[in-house]
């Protein structure tokens, strides 16, 4: 199969695609033909050497990926071979084929054609598990999304809006500010030029803040949280040592909460998958959330990719096509 190699750690310069030998499915997992890959964060990491896969899992980098299934393992029951899934996986995406425990395979949803759907496994997993099962956001709550335009921060604006929470959210540029506003956000903040904890106050503070730059913004960003508000750390794009006043944490009764899907047993991974089904895929379906791809492209500009994520420029996902 084709997937993608590295020379070694570094720039987007060490990527490149070989010709690698096949994977299998093991036992209670399920092979499948990669039709397209999603590029996220935690790939720039993997490649610079700061993120290692977890035990067990491949080496080859990719989280996510949509394509049909080309064979079953032992003991799987509920799929066929040729059926059009989306996978969460713990690596192995920028490849041909994947072999993936059957509890992280998800239907695409309808509508959705699949190189699309490879943009939606992360974001929807992410988005779901951190803001609905470990945040509780419920409707009519303030929710502030940090990066709006980004992978994830495209889809929790939508999902949130749609389950009828009030959307605050940040970002680097006027243009990118307005697609969030498209996207249903009522407040738009430039996170370059305005100080985002007065104007989320202004609106009463945010019950939930979903964060992705880790230690620059936790302070500022318990101060936006409204009383009993819940922060939930998933990015460090801002570093990891941060300094907190427990004082105004407690005056709030807050919570800080970190977390991230990929260290996750395959149980707890598959127990997420299965709620997104149940709760997003029907959204997606009735064109209610839309998955937001930036741009589409070979896999042989695996190097291309990267360095446009690093970037900043784009808006929604990456993918890159097998
Ligand atoms: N813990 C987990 O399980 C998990 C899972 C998936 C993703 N993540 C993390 O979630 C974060 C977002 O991922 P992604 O795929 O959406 O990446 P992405 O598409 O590259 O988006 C990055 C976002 O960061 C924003 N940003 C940059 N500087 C900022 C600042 N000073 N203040 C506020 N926002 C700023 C960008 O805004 P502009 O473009 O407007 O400048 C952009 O929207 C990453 O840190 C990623 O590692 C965590």
């Amino acid at each position: 199969m084709r997937a993608v190699v590295a020379s070694g750690t570094g720039g987007p310069e060490v990527l490149s695609v070989a010709e690698v030998p096949d994977v299998e499915a093991g036992p209670g997992e399920v092979l499948v033909a990669v039709a397209a890959a999603g590029l996220n964060r935690a790939d720039l990491l993997q490649r610079q050497g700061f993120y290692p896969p977890p035990p067990g899992a491949s080496d080859v980098i990719g989280m996510e990926c949509s394509g049909t299934v080309a064979a079953l393992g032992e003991g799987v029951t509920g799929l066929a071979v040729g059926d059009e899934v989306t996978a969460l996986l713990a690596g192995g995406g920028y490849a041909g084929l994947v072999a993936v425990p059957a509890g992280q395979v998800m239907p695409v949803p309808a509508g959705v054609d699949l190189v699309t759907a490879a943009a939606l496994p992360e974001v929807a997993a992410t988005v779901w598990s951190n803001v609905f099962m470990v945040a509780g956001l419920r409707p009519q709550e303030r929710l502030l999304v940090h990066g709006g335009a980004g992978g994830i921060g495209t889809f929790a604006i939508q999902i949130a809006h749609r389950l009828g929470a009030t959307v605050l959210t940040t970002g680097g540029t006027a243009e990118k500010l307005a697609f969030c506003t498209s996207l249903g956000a009522d407040v738009a903040i430039n996170y370059r030029d305005e100080d985002f904890v007065a104007v989320v106050q202004e609106h009463g503070g945010a019950d939930v803040i979903l964060d992705n730059m880790g230690a620059k913004y936790l302070g500022r960003n318990v101060d936006a949280l409204a009383t009993e508000g819940r922060l939930v750390i998933i990015g460090m794009q801002g570093g990891t040592r941060g300094e907190l006043d427990i004082s105004a944490l407690l005056r709030k009764r807050g919570a800080v909460i970190a977390t991230t899907l990929r260290a996750r047993p395959t149980e707890e991974k598959s127990a997420i998958c299965a709620a997104v089904v149940e709760h997003v895929w029907p959204l997606v379906a009735e064109g209610l959330v839309k998955p937001v791809v930036h741009g589409t492209m070979p896999i042989e500009q695996v190097a291309e990719a990267h360095a446009l994520m690093e970037s900043g420029e784009h808006t929604g996902k990456i993918l890159l096509t097998l």
